[in-house]
Protein backbone atom coordinates (compact mmCIF):
# COMPACT_ATOMS: atom_id res chain seq x y z
CA UNK A 1 0.00 0.00 0.00
CA UNK A 2 3.29 2.40 0.29
CA UNK A 3 3.45 2.71 -3.00
CA UNK A 4 -0.14 3.30 -3.79
CA UNK A 5 -0.23 6.29 -1.02
CA UNK A 6 3.40 7.13 0.07
CA UNK A 7 3.70 9.00 3.47
CA UNK A 8 5.87 11.64 3.33
CA UNK A 9 7.94 12.97 5.06
CA UNK A 10 9.96 16.96 4.47
CA UNK A 11 13.37 17.54 6.60
CA UNK A 12 13.99 21.03 6.79
CA UNK A 13 10.76 23.09 7.18
CA UNK A 14 12.03 26.49 5.41
CA UNK A 15 10.76 27.86 2.39
CA UNK A 16 10.68 24.96 0.64
CA UNK A 17 10.28 22.46 3.36
CA UNK A 18 7.23 24.18 4.66
CA UNK A 19 5.65 25.10 1.61
CA UNK A 20 5.71 21.10 -0.25
CA UNK A 21 4.70 19.83 3.11
CA UNK A 22 1.29 22.09 2.91
CA UNK A 23 0.95 21.54 -0.64
CA UNK A 24 1.07 17.99 -0.11
CA UNK A 25 -1.37 17.38 2.66
CA UNK A 26 -3.72 19.82 0.03
CA UNK A 27 -3.33 16.80 -2.90
CA UNK A 28 -4.25 14.27 0.33
CA UNK A 29 -1.45 12.73 1.20
CA UNK A 30 -0.54 12.64 4.49
CA UNK A 31 2.50 14.32 5.54
CA UNK A 32 4.66 15.31 8.70
CA UNK A 33 7.55 17.96 8.10
CA UNK A 34 10.26 18.15 10.56
CA UNK A 35 12.79 20.40 11.50
CA UNK A 36 16.06 21.01 14.37
CA UNK A 37 14.41 24.45 15.08
CA UNK A 38 11.56 23.61 18.41
CA UNK A 39 10.55 27.59 17.46
CA UNK A 40 9.63 27.04 14.00
CA UNK A 41 7.62 23.49 14.41
CA UNK A 42 5.67 25.10 17.26
CA UNK A 43 5.06 28.16 14.76
CA UNK A 44 4.44 25.87 11.86
CA UNK A 45 2.03 23.91 14.29
CA UNK A 46 -0.31 26.61 15.27
CA UNK A 47 -0.60 27.04 11.48
CA UNK A 48 1.51 30.33 11.43
CA UNK A 49 4.07 30.74 8.96
CA UNK A 50 7.14 32.43 9.57
CA UNK A 51 7.52 34.56 6.30
CA UNK A 52 5.50 35.84 3.35
CA UNK A 53 3.97 33.44 1.36
CA UNK A 54 0.48 34.25 -0.66
CA UNK A 55 -2.09 31.74 0.21
CA UNK A 56 -0.09 29.78 2.07
CA UNK A 57 -1.05 29.69 5.48
CA UNK A 58 -4.54 29.18 4.52
CA UNK A 59 -3.30 25.92 3.34
CA UNK A 60 -1.56 25.07 5.83
CA UNK A 61 -3.90 25.67 8.50
CA UNK A 62 -6.56 23.85 6.45
CA UNK A 63 -4.34 20.81 6.32
CA UNK A 64 -3.14 20.92 10.14
CA UNK A 65 -6.96 21.03 10.89
CA UNK A 66 -7.47 17.90 8.57
CA UNK A 67 -5.21 16.11 10.42
CA UNK A 68 -3.28 15.24 7.28
CA UNK A 69 -0.40 17.79 8.68
CA UNK A 70 1.89 17.41 10.95
CA UNK A 71 5.23 19.05 12.09
CA UNK A 72 8.14 17.46 14.45
CA UNK A 73 11.72 17.61 16.40
CA UNK A 74 11.83 14.51 15.58
CA UNK A 75 13.60 12.16 13.26
CA UNK A 76 12.87 9.10 15.21
CA UNK A 77 9.14 9.80 14.16
CA UNK A 78 9.46 10.91 10.47
CA UNK A 79 11.66 7.38 10.43
CA UNK A 80 8.58 5.48 11.68
CA UNK A 81 5.97 7.09 9.58
CA UNK A 82 7.52 8.20 6.20
CA UNK A 83 7.91 6.43 2.92
CA UNK A 84 9.51 8.93 1.14
CA UNK A 85 11.59 11.45 2.95
CA UNK A 86 12.63 14.75 1.15
CA UNK A 87 15.62 16.26 2.17
CA UNK A 88 14.72 20.45 1.54
CA UNK A 89 17.43 21.89 4.23
CA UNK A 90 19.57 24.76 2.96
CA UNK A 91 22.46 24.73 0.86
CA UNK A 92 24.48 28.03 1.52
CA UNK A 93 27.18 29.72 0.36
CA UNK A 94 30.25 29.18 2.31
CA UNK A 95 31.64 31.92 4.16
CA UNK A 96 35.07 31.46 2.83
CA UNK A 97 34.53 30.72 -0.97
CA UNK A 98 31.93 30.59 -3.96
CA UNK A 99 31.05 26.90 -3.48
CA UNK A 100 27.69 25.90 -1.94
CA UNK A 101 27.99 24.38 2.20
CA UNK A 102 26.24 21.25 2.66
CA UNK A 103 26.94 20.20 5.91
CA UNK A 104 22.95 21.11 5.90
CA UNK A 105 22.49 17.62 3.73
CA UNK A 106 24.89 15.73 5.38
CA UNK A 107 23.45 16.26 9.06
CA UNK A 108 19.78 15.74 7.89
CA UNK A 109 21.03 12.42 6.17
CA UNK A 110 23.45 11.22 8.90
CA UNK A 111 20.76 11.71 11.32
CA UNK A 112 17.93 10.18 10.21
CA UNK A 113 19.77 7.47 8.22
CA UNK A 114 20.52 5.26 11.25
CA UNK A 115 16.55 5.33 12.29
CA UNK A 116 15.37 3.81 9.19
CA UNK A 117 14.26 0.66 9.77
CA UNK A 118 12.44 -0.31 6.44
CA UNK A 119 11.88 0.56 3.11
CA UNK A 120 12.23 3.57 2.52
CA UNK A 121 13.11 6.78 -0.66
CA UNK A 122 15.41 9.70 0.54
CA UNK A 123 14.64 12.21 -2.20
CA UNK A 124 16.98 15.46 -2.38
CA UNK A 125 14.96 18.55 -3.12
CA UNK A 126 17.71 21.05 -1.78
CA UNK A 127 20.03 22.71 -5.10
CA UNK A 128 23.40 21.38 -5.16
CA UNK A 129 26.43 20.94 -6.49
CA UNK A 130 26.55 17.95 -9.15
CA UNK A 131 27.73 15.13 -7.85
CA UNK A 132 25.79 15.23 -4.40
CA UNK A 133 23.00 12.43 -4.92
CA UNK A 134 26.28 9.95 -5.27
CA UNK A 135 27.60 11.22 -2.25
CA UNK A 136 24.28 10.95 -0.50
CA UNK A 137 24.18 7.60 -1.56
CA UNK A 138 27.44 6.64 0.03
CA UNK A 139 26.07 8.33 3.29
CA UNK A 140 22.91 6.40 3.52
CA UNK A 141 25.10 2.82 2.51
CA UNK A 142 27.61 4.40 5.87
CA UNK A 143 24.83 5.39 7.83
CA UNK A 144 20.74 3.10 7.63
CA UNK A 145 20.80 -0.59 8.39
CA UNK A 146 21.43 -2.25 5.10
CA UNK A 147 18.79 -4.75 5.32
CA UNK A 148 16.18 -1.93 5.03
CA UNK A 149 17.27 -1.19 1.48
CA UNK A 150 16.93 2.55 2.17
CA UNK A 151 17.06 4.36 -2.14
CA UNK A 152 18.05 8.21 -3.01
CA UNK A 153 16.33 9.84 -6.08
CA UNK A 154 17.21 13.94 -6.75
CA UNK A 155 14.22 15.60 -7.77
CA UNK A 156 14.27 19.32 -7.96
CA UNK A 157 12.12 22.00 -7.37
CA UNK A 158 11.51 25.19 -9.54
CA UNK A 159 9.49 26.96 -7.22
CA UNK A 160 9.18 31.10 -7.43
CA UNK A 161 8.87 32.94 -4.48
CA UNK A 162 5.29 34.49 -4.31
CA UNK A 163 4.20 32.05 -6.81
CA UNK A 164 5.05 28.95 -4.74
CA UNK A 165 1.99 27.07 -3.71
CA UNK A 166 1.07 27.64 -7.70
CA UNK A 167 4.64 26.47 -8.86
CA UNK A 168 4.33 23.32 -6.57
CA UNK A 169 0.79 22.26 -7.14
CA UNK A 170 0.88 22.91 -10.64
CA UNK A 171 4.59 22.92 -11.86
CA UNK A 172 5.57 23.22 -15.54
CA UNK A 173 7.12 19.64 -15.31
CA UNK A 174 8.98 17.48 -12.65
CA UNK A 175 12.25 16.13 -12.70
CA UNK A 176 12.87 12.42 -11.44
CA UNK A 177 16.75 12.06 -11.42
CA UNK A 178 16.57 8.16 -10.27
CA UNK A 179 19.01 5.41 -10.63
CA UNK A 180 16.20 2.10 -10.04
CA UNK A 181 12.41 1.47 -11.25
CA UNK A 182 11.85 1.14 -7.89
CA UNK A 183 12.79 4.51 -6.83
CA UNK A 184 10.53 5.32 -10.32
CA UNK A 185 7.77 4.15 -9.51
CA UNK A 186 7.76 5.82 -6.20
CA UNK A 187 8.31 9.05 -7.64
CA UNK A 188 5.05 8.68 -9.70
CA UNK A 189 3.31 7.67 -6.90
CA UNK A 190 4.23 10.50 -4.87
CA UNK A 191 3.92 12.78 -7.46
CA UNK A 192 -0.06 11.31 -8.14
CA UNK A 193 -1.79 13.74 -6.53
CA UNK A 194 -0.10 16.45 -8.92
CA UNK A 195 -1.10 14.51 -12.12
CA UNK A 196 -4.92 14.15 -10.96
CA UNK A 197 -5.00 17.51 -9.97
CA UNK A 198 -3.37 18.25 -13.71
CA UNK A 199 -5.83 16.00 -15.33
CA UNK A 200 -8.83 17.15 -13.70
CA UNK A 201 -8.04 20.70 -15.37
CA UNK A 202 -7.30 19.15 -18.65
CA UNK A 203 -3.39 19.56 -18.76
CA UNK A 204 -0.14 17.46 -18.70
CA UNK A 205 2.77 17.46 -16.48
CA UNK A 206 5.50 16.81 -18.23
CA UNK A 207 8.14 14.12 -16.56
CA UNK A 208 11.85 14.05 -16.98
CA UNK A 209 13.32 11.25 -15.82
CA UNK A 210 17.12 11.13 -15.72
CA UNK A 211 20.49 10.12 -14.20
CA UNK A 212 21.17 12.11 -11.12
CA UNK A 213 23.08 14.58 -12.52
CA UNK A 214 21.24 15.28 -15.25
CA UNK A 215 18.61 16.02 -12.85
CA UNK A 216 21.32 17.80 -10.16
CA UNK A 217 22.21 19.98 -13.88
CA UNK A 218 18.98 20.70 -14.57
CA UNK A 219 17.77 23.00 -11.38
CA UNK A 220 21.44 25.17 -11.84
CA UNK A 221 20.99 25.22 -15.05
CA UNK A 222 17.46 26.61 -15.30
CA UNK A 223 18.57 29.64 -12.68
CA UNK A 224 21.68 30.06 -14.59
CA UNK A 225 19.60 30.45 -17.93
CA UNK A 226 17.29 33.45 -15.82
CA UNK A 227 20.34 34.85 -14.66
CA UNK A 228 21.78 35.00 -18.00
CA UNK A 229 18.30 36.83 -19.34
CA UNK A 230 17.97 39.17 -16.81
CA UNK A 231 21.94 40.08 -17.08
CA UNK A 232 21.63 40.32 -20.76
CA UNK A 233 18.23 42.62 -20.92
CA UNK A 234 20.18 44.91 -18.49
CA UNK A 235 23.13 45.23 -20.75
CA UNK A 236 21.07 46.00 -23.22
CA UNK A 237 19.96 48.72 -21.16
CA UNK A 238 23.43 50.24 -20.79
CA UNK A 239 23.36 50.11 -24.20
CA UNK A 240 19.89 52.06 -24.63
CA UNK A 241 20.95 54.67 -21.88
CA UNK A 242 23.91 55.73 -23.83
CA UNK A 243 22.27 55.66 -27.39
CA UNK A 244 18.56 57.18 -26.04
CA UNK A 245 17.05 53.71 -26.72
CA UNK A 246 14.56 52.32 -24.75
CA UNK A 247 14.78 48.73 -23.19
CA UNK A 248 11.11 48.11 -22.48
CA UNK A 249 10.28 48.29 -26.06
CA UNK A 250 13.29 46.37 -27.30
CA UNK A 251 12.34 43.46 -24.68
CA UNK A 252 9.21 43.44 -25.83
CA UNK A 253 9.85 43.39 -29.42
CA UNK A 254 12.70 40.39 -29.23
CA UNK A 255 10.09 38.76 -26.74
CA UNK A 256 7.45 38.58 -29.35
CA UNK A 257 10.14 35.95 -30.91
CA UNK A 258 8.83 32.85 -29.55
CA UNK A 259 12.06 31.50 -29.42
CA UNK A 260 13.06 34.12 -27.04
CA UNK A 261 9.70 34.62 -24.89
CA UNK A 262 9.15 37.74 -23.51
CA UNK A 263 9.70 36.51 -19.29
CA UNK A 264 12.45 37.24 -17.43
CA UNK A 265 13.23 40.75 -19.42
CA UNK A 266 12.50 42.86 -17.62
CA UNK A 267 15.54 45.75 -17.11
CA UNK A 268 16.23 46.89 -13.42
CA UNK A 269 18.46 46.83 -10.14
CA UNK A 270 19.13 43.01 -11.33
CA UNK A 271 18.52 40.05 -9.52
CA UNK A 272 18.81 39.01 -6.18
CA UNK A 273 17.46 36.59 -3.23
CA UNK A 274 18.68 33.50 -1.83
CA UNK A 275 18.95 31.33 -5.14
CA UNK A 276 19.95 32.84 -8.24
CA UNK A 277 23.30 34.67 -7.21
CA UNK A 278 24.49 32.08 -4.94
CA UNK A 279 23.60 29.21 -7.63
CA UNK A 280 25.56 30.97 -10.48
CA UNK A 281 28.10 31.20 -7.97
CA UNK A 282 28.35 27.77 -6.86
CA UNK A 283 27.81 26.16 -10.07
CA UNK A 284 31.85 28.29 -11.84
CA UNK A 285 33.05 26.71 -8.34
CA UNK A 286 31.59 23.40 -9.10
CA UNK A 287 32.35 23.60 -12.78
CA UNK A 288 36.23 24.99 -11.98
CA UNK A 289 36.98 21.72 -9.44
CA UNK A 290 35.49 19.83 -11.85
CA UNK A 291 37.75 20.89 -14.85
CA UNK A 292 35.41 22.62 -17.53
CA UNK A 293 35.90 26.05 -15.67
CA UNK A 294 36.10 27.81 -18.73
CA UNK A 295 32.67 26.65 -19.84
CA UNK A 296 30.64 28.28 -17.29
CA UNK A 297 33.10 31.67 -17.46
CA UNK A 298 30.67 33.87 -19.00
CA UNK A 299 28.15 33.33 -15.29
CA UNK A 300 31.42 34.97 -14.04
CA UNK A 301 30.01 38.00 -16.11
CA UNK A 302 26.28 36.94 -15.87
CA UNK A 303 27.19 38.35 -12.07
CA UNK A 304 29.71 41.50 -12.93
CA UNK A 305 27.15 42.61 -15.19
CA UNK A 306 24.61 42.38 -12.31
CA UNK A 307 26.29 43.33 -9.47
CA UNK A 308 27.14 46.72 -11.69
CA UNK A 309 23.51 47.68 -11.82
CA UNK A 310 23.28 48.23 -7.56
CA UNK A 311 26.15 50.54 -8.47
CA UNK A 312 24.76 52.17 -11.26
CA UNK A 313 21.20 53.71 -9.30
CA UNK A 314 24.11 55.28 -6.83
CA UNK A 315 25.28 56.90 -9.95
CA UNK A 316 21.95 57.82 -11.21
CA UNK A 317 21.62 59.24 -7.72
CA UNK A 318 23.81 61.64 -7.48
CA UNK A 319 23.38 62.50 -11.40
CA UNK A 320 19.57 63.66 -10.90
CA UNK A 321 20.83 65.72 -7.66
CA UNK A 322 23.54 67.35 -9.11
CA UNK A 323 26.11 65.95 -7.24
CA UNK A 324 29.51 65.11 -8.85
CA UNK A 325 31.53 62.36 -8.12
CA UNK A 326 34.94 62.17 -6.89
CA UNK A 327 37.68 59.28 -7.27
CA UNK A 328 35.71 57.89 -3.86
CA UNK A 329 32.49 57.90 -5.76
CA UNK A 330 29.68 59.96 -5.26
CA UNK A 331 28.71 62.17 -2.38
CA UNK A 332 25.50 62.37 -1.71
CA UNK A 333 25.38 64.13 1.79
CA UNK A 334 23.10 65.96 2.99
CA UNK A 335 20.65 64.27 0.64
CA UNK A 336 17.76 62.41 2.12
CA UNK A 337 16.76 59.55 -0.48
CA UNK A 338 13.53 57.65 -0.20
CA UNK A 339 13.39 53.87 -1.38
CA UNK A 340 10.18 52.22 -2.10
CA UNK A 341 10.90 48.55 -1.67
CA UNK A 342 13.42 46.59 0.24
CA UNK A 343 12.47 42.79 -0.70
CA UNK A 344 14.65 41.12 -3.97
CA UNK A 345 11.66 41.09 -4.99
CA UNK A 346 7.81 41.68 -4.69
CA UNK A 347 5.36 39.34 -3.35
CA UNK A 348 8.07 38.36 -0.80
CA UNK A 349 9.44 39.62 2.90
CA UNK A 350 12.78 37.87 1.78
CA UNK A 351 15.66 40.41 1.72
CA UNK A 352 18.34 37.97 1.21
CA UNK A 353 21.21 39.23 -1.13
CA UNK A 354 18.15 42.19 -2.33
CA UNK A 355 19.32 44.62 -4.65
CA UNK A 356 17.55 47.62 -2.85
CA UNK A 357 19.26 47.34 0.58
CA UNK A 358 22.65 46.73 -1.21
CA UNK A 359 21.42 50.39 -2.80
CA UNK A 360 20.73 51.17 0.39
CA UNK A 361 23.65 50.51 1.96
CA UNK A 362 25.75 52.19 -0.76
CA UNK A 363 23.45 55.32 -1.06
CA UNK A 364 24.57 56.02 3.03
CA UNK A 365 28.18 55.15 2.83
CA UNK A 366 28.09 57.87 0.06
CA UNK A 367 26.62 60.14 3.01
CA UNK A 368 22.84 60.08 2.30
CA UNK A 369 20.44 60.01 4.58
CA UNK A 370 17.90 56.76 3.64
CA UNK A 371 14.24 56.48 4.26
CA UNK A 372 12.72 53.54 3.68
CA UNK A 373 8.87 51.87 3.48
CA UNK A 374 7.75 47.92 2.12
CA UNK A 375 4.56 46.57 2.17
CA UNK A 376 6.28 43.15 3.64
CA UNK A 377 9.68 43.43 4.19
CA UNK A 378 10.19 46.23 6.92
CA UNK A 379 10.87 43.56 9.56
CA UNK A 380 13.11 40.95 7.65
CA UNK A 381 15.22 44.27 6.40
CA UNK A 382 15.82 45.84 10.17
CA UNK A 383 17.61 43.06 10.91
CA UNK A 384 19.84 43.08 8.22
CA UNK A 385 20.47 47.13 7.90
CA UNK A 386 19.53 48.71 11.27
CA UNK A 387 20.31 52.42 10.05
CA UNK A 388 17.94 52.53 7.64
CA UNK A 389 14.91 55.05 8.73
CA UNK A 390 11.81 52.37 8.18
CA UNK A 391 8.41 54.33 7.99
CA UNK A 392 5.38 53.31 8.09
CA UNK A 393 3.38 53.76 4.99
CA UNK A 394 4.49 55.21 1.19
CA UNK A 395 3.51 59.47 2.11
CA UNK A 396 5.93 58.77 5.82
CA UNK A 397 8.68 57.63 3.60
CA UNK A 398 9.06 59.78 0.65
CA UNK A 399 8.23 63.30 2.82
CA UNK A 400 10.87 66.00 2.71
CA UNK A 401 13.05 63.52 0.44
CA UNK A 402 15.13 64.55 -2.53
CA UNK A 403 14.76 61.61 -4.61
CA UNK A 404 12.71 58.66 -4.10
CA UNK A 405 13.92 55.34 -5.72
CA UNK A 406 11.63 52.60 -6.42
CA UNK A 407 13.16 49.21 -6.14
CA UNK A 408 10.73 46.43 -6.61
CA UNK A 409 8.00 46.20 -8.56
CA UNK A 410 5.05 46.32 -5.45
CA UNK A 411 1.47 47.15 -7.02
CA UNK A 412 1.34 48.87 -4.18
CA UNK A 413 3.77 51.56 -5.68
CA UNK A 414 2.64 51.09 -9.45
CA UNK A 415 -0.88 52.46 -8.10
CA UNK A 416 0.23 55.01 -6.35
CA UNK A 417 -1.00 58.54 -7.63
CA UNK A 418 2.23 60.68 -7.89
CA UNK A 419 0.38 63.68 -8.10
CA UNK A 420 -0.40 62.63 -3.88
CA UNK A 421 3.02 62.79 -3.31
CA UNK A 422 4.60 65.29 -5.32
CA UNK A 423 3.49 67.95 -2.11
CA UNK A 424 5.42 65.59 0.04
CA UNK A 425 8.85 65.84 -1.42
CA UNK A 426 11.56 68.65 -1.26
CA UNK A 427 12.66 67.69 -4.99
CA UNK A 428 10.32 65.32 -7.08
CA UNK A 429 12.85 63.39 -8.49
CA UNK A 430 12.19 59.79 -9.31
CA UNK A 431 14.06 57.07 -10.11
CA UNK A 432 12.24 53.70 -11.28
CA UNK A 433 14.68 50.90 -10.60
CA UNK A 434 12.19 48.80 -11.65
CA UNK A 435 11.16 49.92 -14.74
CA UNK A 436 7.20 49.53 -13.56
CA UNK A 437 6.12 52.85 -13.58
CA UNK A 438 4.23 55.18 -16.07
CA UNK A 439 6.24 58.02 -17.44
CA UNK A 440 3.92 59.92 -18.58
CA UNK A 441 1.74 59.60 -15.35
CA UNK A 442 4.82 60.72 -13.28
CA UNK A 443 5.89 63.75 -15.11
CA UNK A 444 2.53 64.78 -15.79
CA UNK A 445 2.43 65.29 -11.75
CA UNK A 446 5.56 67.36 -12.16
CA UNK A 447 8.27 64.62 -11.38
CA UNK A 448 11.10 64.10 -13.33
CA UNK A 449 11.55 60.48 -14.06
CA UNK A 450 14.70 58.11 -14.66
CA UNK A 451 14.43 54.25 -15.94
CA UNK A 452 16.55 52.06 -16.14
CA UNK A 453 17.75 51.95 -20.23
CA UNK A 454 14.59 54.43 -21.05
CA UNK A 455 15.12 58.24 -22.00
CA UNK A 456 14.94 60.45 -19.29
CA UNK A 457 11.25 61.99 -18.85
CA UNK A 458 10.82 65.56 -16.99
C1 LIG B 1 14.21 31.57 -8.67
C2 LIG B 1 13.71 30.82 -9.91
O1 LIG B 1 12.89 31.68 -10.70
C3 LIG B 1 12.91 29.60 -9.50
O2 LIG B 1 12.49 28.87 -10.64
C4 LIG B 1 13.79 28.70 -8.61
O3 LIG B 1 13.09 27.58 -8.16
C5 LIG B 1 14.23 29.52 -7.40
O4 LIG B 1 14.96 30.67 -7.83
C6 LIG B 1 15.10 28.63 -6.56
O5 LIG B 1 16.20 28.29 -7.01
O6 LIG B 1 14.64 28.18 -5.51
P1 LIG B 1 13.10 33.31 -6.96
O7 LIG B 1 14.44 33.41 -6.32
O8 LIG B 1 11.90 33.18 -6.10
O9 LIG B 1 13.06 32.05 -7.97
O10 LIG B 1 12.93 34.63 -7.79
P2 LIG B 1 12.69 35.05 -9.31
O11 LIG B 1 11.28 35.36 -9.53
O12 LIG B 1 13.35 34.11 -10.22
O13 LIG B 1 13.47 36.42 -9.32
C7 LIG B 1 14.89 36.45 -9.10
C8 LIG B 1 15.39 37.87 -9.20
O14 LIG B 1 15.40 38.27 -10.56
C9 LIG B 1 14.57 38.91 -8.46
O15 LIG B 1 15.46 39.78 -7.81
C10 LIG B 1 13.80 39.60 -9.54
O16 LIG B 1 13.44 40.92 -9.24
C11 LIG B 1 14.80 39.54 -10.68
N1 LIG B 1 14.21 39.65 -12.03
C12 LIG B 1 13.33 38.72 -12.47
C13 LIG B 1 14.59 40.68 -12.86
O17 LIG B 1 15.41 41.55 -12.49
N2 LIG B 1 14.06 40.77 -14.12
C14 LIG B 1 13.17 39.86 -14.57
O18 LIG B 1 12.74 39.99 -15.73
C15 LIG B 1 12.79 38.81 -13.73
Amino acid sequence: SGALRPRLAFVGCGYLGSTYAACFAELGYEVVGMDVSVEKVAKLSQGVLPFHEPGLEALLKRNIDSGRLRFTTSVEEIAEFADVHFICVGTPQRPDSDGADLSYVEAAVTELAPHLSRKALIVGKSTVPVGTATWVEELVARHAPPEAGIEVAWSPEFLQEGFAVEDVLRPNRVVFGVNSDWARGMLYAVHKGVFELAAAEDRQVPVVACDFATAELVKVAANAFLATKISFINAMADLCDTTGGDVTLLARAIGYDDRIGPKFLRAGVGFGGGCLPKDIRAFVARAEELGVGDSLRFLGEVDRINARRRTKVVTMAAEMCGRVSGPAGPDLSGLKIALLGVTFKANSDDVRDSPALSVARKLMRAGAVVTAYDPEGMATAKDVVPDVIYAKNIPEAVEGADLVCVLTAWEEFRHTDPAALTGLVDHARVIDGTNSLDPVLWTGAGWKYRGMGRPAHG
